[in-house]
């Protein structure tokens, strides 16, 4: 094999963007290694510790072939030539920036390590999301090694999205390489473009400068993020009107302009990335004096907030202003469809709030159930989670949908109706349900900025 690639991280972004890339790379060693002992073992067994659809296939074929998984990072860091960092970088809870900035601690241990351990000159690609400028300090650190060693920084953020990590990875939208405009850096640059080659067209791939290639990952997620505020306040407008939000998405995103994607109103946007991105870029434009940008790109958090809280009133207005002692289903937990994973996910924050009313909680997800637990651990209260939907929904009062999972369109909900108190209600916190049918076998149905399919009275309400 020609050149030896180390990935420090073995997280969400890390495994399967190396699994990818060996897997498309034969000519190249892939080692993946993290810390955490338990999560190593697991990619090393038939049990992978992250669920993606197609990931179990790009993993067999690859492992051990070319593609290695390990702990240990100081004989990875000796044998790679090019380092790709995946480590977390979660929004600080402490000191300067609290709230918004992001804790890098972690990237800067990995750095020491680097320099503490490297015997040749390194390649060092970002690949966890960063504020912009942190290459430059991580420069910094990495020159500041007395060994006279020269250590490359190249930019090149990630921009698959979980559920569909195999895809995105495997036929990106783009790839962003960002490097210093030195003749180092664009040599470096040339290598990460190289490997990027065996498998996604030149085209796809779009060099930059090492702070542009910072700032469009924030500024992606933002903007991505962005259309979904803009989007769910909208929602609330169409529930005090007789507008119809899928209506008036699709009317929008029939205009090329605006196109079609990332306009499905919801509970609100959840994951790893999207809240502490844009954190990081109001953080940021706080730092530079901007405030009115700040003030601007911080109202999309705000929004997301208030739709899950919104969301929430919707469900006790309409239950005769209590849910105590009322069994709720819980229908989907992940953050997203198509993932086990709970981070930031809006389930969260409804199940809290919910709980805090002393509703008895069932909850019930494909794939997040353990993520789920642990999320609620420190809660009180009556907590039960179930991989059968029809034993989660028995005696519950109401289903409320917070995961956009397809299986659940798929349910018997003849039998659920039955097998549950009355008036039953279903609050579609996705749109995914057929609303006007699960009204006809009677549900009191309550979707996002749509109107309601309800049996009750005016007065009953
Ligand atoms: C993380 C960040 O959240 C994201 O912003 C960034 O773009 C990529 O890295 P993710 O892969 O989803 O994304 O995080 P996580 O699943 O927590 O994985 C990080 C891994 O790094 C963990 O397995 C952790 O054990 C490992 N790690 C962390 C180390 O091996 N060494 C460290 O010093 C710190
Ligand atoms: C996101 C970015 O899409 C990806 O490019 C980046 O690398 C990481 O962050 P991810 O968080 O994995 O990916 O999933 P994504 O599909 O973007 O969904 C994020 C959240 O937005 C989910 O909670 C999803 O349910 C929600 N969403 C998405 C909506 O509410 N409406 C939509 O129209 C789209």
């Amino acid at each position: 094999m020609k050149k030896t690639i180390l990935c420090i991280g073995a997280g969400y972004v890390g495994g399967p963007t190396m699994a990818v890339m060996a897997d498309n790379c034969p000519d190249y060693k892939v080692i993946v290694v993290d810390m955490n002992e338990e999560r190593i073992n697991a990619w090393n067994s038939d049990e992978l510790p992250i669920y993606e659809p197609g990931l179990d296939e790009v993993v067999k074929r690859a492992r051990n072939r070319n593609l290695f998984f390990s702990t240990d990072i100081i004989a990875g860091i000796k044998e790679a030539s090019i380092i790709f960092v995946s480590v977390n970088t979660p929004t600080k809870t402490f000191g300067a920036g609290a709230g918004k900035a992001a804790d890098l601690q972690f990237w800067e241990k990995t750095a020491r390590d680097i320099i503490e351990h490297s015997k040749h000159d390194k390649i060092v690609v970002e690949k966890s999301t960063l504020p912009v400028r942190t290459a430059e300090a991580m420069r910094r650190i990495l020159q500041s090694n007395t060994k006279n060693l020269n250590f490359d920084i190249i930019s090149n953020p990630e921009f698959m999205a979980e559920g569909t990590a195999v895809t995105d990875l495997q036929t990106p939208d783009r790839v962003l390489i960002g490097a210093l405009e030195t003749v180092s850096g664009q040599q470096a640059m040339q290598r990460i473009k190289d490997i990027y080659l065996h498998w996604v067209p030149e085209e796809k791939i779009k060099t930059t400068n090492l702070w542009s290639s910072e700032l469009s990952k924030l500024v992606s997620n933002a903007m991505l993020a962005q259309r979904i505020s803009s989007v769910n306040s909208i929602s609330a407008l169409c529930e005090k009107t007789d507008a119809n939000i899928l209506e008036v998405s699709a009317a929008m995103g029939m205009d090329s302009r605006i196109g079609a994607k990332f306009l499905r109103a919801g509970i609100g946007f959840g994951g790893s990335c999207f809240k502490k991105d844009i954190l990081n870029l109001v953080y940021l434009c706080e730092f530079y004096g901007l405030p009115e940008v700040a003030a601007y790109w911080e109202q999309v958090v705000k929004i997301n907030e208030y739709q899950a809280t919104r969301f929430v009133s919707k469900i006790l207005n309409n239950m005769f202003n209590s849910v105590a002692s009322k069994k709720i289903a819980i229908f989907g937990f992940a953050f997203k469809a198509d993932t086990g994973d709970t981070r930031e996910s809006p389930a969260i924050t409804v199940s809290k709030m919910l709980l805090e009313e002393r509703a008895t909680l069932a909850i019930h997800d494909p794939e997040a159930l353990k993520n789920a637990k642990l999320d609620l651990a420190d809660e009180t209260g009556d907590i039960s989670y179930h991989c059968d939907p029809y034993k989660t929904a028995e005696g519950a009062h109401a289903i409320v949908v917070l995961t956009d999972w397809k299986q659940f369109q798929g349910y018997d909900y003849e039998r659920i109706f039955k097998s549950m108190e009355k008036p039953a209600f279903i609050f579609d916190g996705r749109n995914i349900l057929d609303h006007k049918k699960l009204f006809k076998l009677g549900f009191n149905v309550f979707p996002l900025g749509q109107r309601e399919y309800s049996h009750l009275t005016e007065i009953e309400k």
